[in-house]
């Protein structure tokens, strides 16, 4: 029956917001006060950026090092291996994806160029404290991904250099695309990125188009069941070039940001409400917690959160284990970086979190099947910690 029903209704997507291709003349691209800005062709590029600019004001260092948190998007190893900076690793806090503050002191050292403070799916890092933590010359790069602010938080930036991204799936989507801002006294030191590509404004619209297309339930189901196509994977991807974002792209960008910022956030109220029922569930609640990207759910044990995951998927509700791994365990990952202390929190927060969709595409009734997927599990007791499979 639930098969049957899913063939119908169809799979959500797990982020995705609708490519604008139009261009509004009044929608004009943010600023960003005290920050230069460079339009590059991703996220990954614009970080690796950072790391370039970093290092040509610190050539005093042999072996420059770069501290990331212990579950975290392997594109930030990409970024400083491109960079030509070693990674190390340090422990994320307890149910917290921003560091433990005690493991990144303890990783710091007169070779650390910079720390990267990760927002993760809009929960911003501890900024003031990590600024504290870092002597003069150690950069703070801001990795924003995940996030892009609303017009009244653009003054919460703090990072010597913040990056953002396009991609598919990030908050502002174009299918590709990055930004980096930078202190405007880092300017004199900022690498030039490679010419954009030739994709003409036909084909760029082309491929927006289907990526709309696809994101319709009916539609999605058939790529998200196909085998052959690992939607979702985390899959480390080496970044070969740095080049300036394309001219059409960087066009559709004022319009994407007002019609992301102008999205109502009634999915994640509706989860805080419900998931406040459950004992066995927590959120990332926190007073850093700004727009979601998805919605992150804590599980007490890994075999709970296998098993809502799996029935949220049968279901088609969109729900993802994120990047399944702490970061030195994703596959191509372990030979690039250095895990100088053990990092339980990120082993365990990989273990245990899954993700709701929060994106205009959900529905009430997504929601609402949700919400019995997880008052059955519950009263059937699979939540609990230690709980199997009967
Ligand atoms: C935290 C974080 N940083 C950087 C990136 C890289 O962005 P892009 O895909 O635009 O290269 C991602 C992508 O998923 C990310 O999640």
């Amino acid at each position: 029956m639930e098969a049957l029903r899913t063939l119908i209704t169809g799979h959500l997507p797990p982020a995705g917001e609708v490519v604008r291709t139009e261009i509004h003349p009044q929608a004009s691209a943010p600023s960003f006060a005290g920050y230069g800005s460079l339009r590059v062709d991703s996220g990954t590029a614009a970080l690796a950026l950072a790391l370039l600019s970093a290092r040509q004001r610190r050539p005093e260092l042999s072996a420059p090092e770069v501290i990331v948190p212990g579950y975290c998007c392997p594109d930030l190893v990409a970024a400083a291996v491109y960079a030509g900076v070693n990674v190390v690793v340090a422990d994320i806090g307890e149910n917290d994806a921003g560091y433990n503050l005690e493991a990144l002191e303890a990783c710091l050292n007169e070779r650390t160029l910079a720390v990267i403070a990760v927002n993760f799916l809009g929960i911003q890092e501890q900024l003031e404290e990590l600024r504290r933590r870092l002597k003069p010359g150690t950069f703070l790069i801001e990795d924003n991904a995940q996030w892009f602010p609303d017009a009244s938080e653009t003054d919460e930036l703090q990072g010597d250099f913040v990056i953002f991204s396009f991609g598919r799936g990030k908050p502002v989507s174009l299918l590709g695309g990055g930004l980096l801002l930078f202190k405007t006294d880092h300017s004199a030191a900022l690498p030039t990125p490679d010419a954009p590509s030739t994709e003409t404004r036909i084909i760029g619209n082309l491929k927006r188009n289907l990526y709309n297309w696809l994101l319709r339930p009916q539609l999605y189901q058939w790529l998200n069941r196909n085998p052959l196509i690992k939607l979702g994977q985390t899959i480390y991807q080496p970044l070969t070039h740095v080049q300036q974002m394309a001219p059409h792209q960087a066009q559709l960008l004022p319009t994407n940001i007002d019609a992301y910022r102008a999205k109502p956030r009634i999915s994640e109220h509706a989860y805080d409400e419900f998931i406040s029922n459950h004992n066995q569930l927590r959120t990332l609640q926190s007073p850093r917690r700004r727009r979601l990207l998805r919605y992150p759910l804590l599980l007490k044990a890994q075999e709970a959160r296998d098993e809502l995951l799996a029935r949220l998927s049968r279901a088609g509700l969109g729900a993802t284990p994120m990047y399944q791994r702490p970061l030195w365990h994703i596959p191509g990952v372990e030979e690039l970086v250095q895990t100088p202390y053990p990092c339980p929190n990120a082993n365990r927060f990989a273990d245990c979190l899954l993700t709701l969709p929060v994106h205009s595409g959900v529905t009430e009734t997504h929601r609402q099947r949700i919400r019995i997927v997880i008052d059955t599990a519950a009263s059937q007791g699979f939540l609990d910690a230690g709980a199997s499979r009967h």
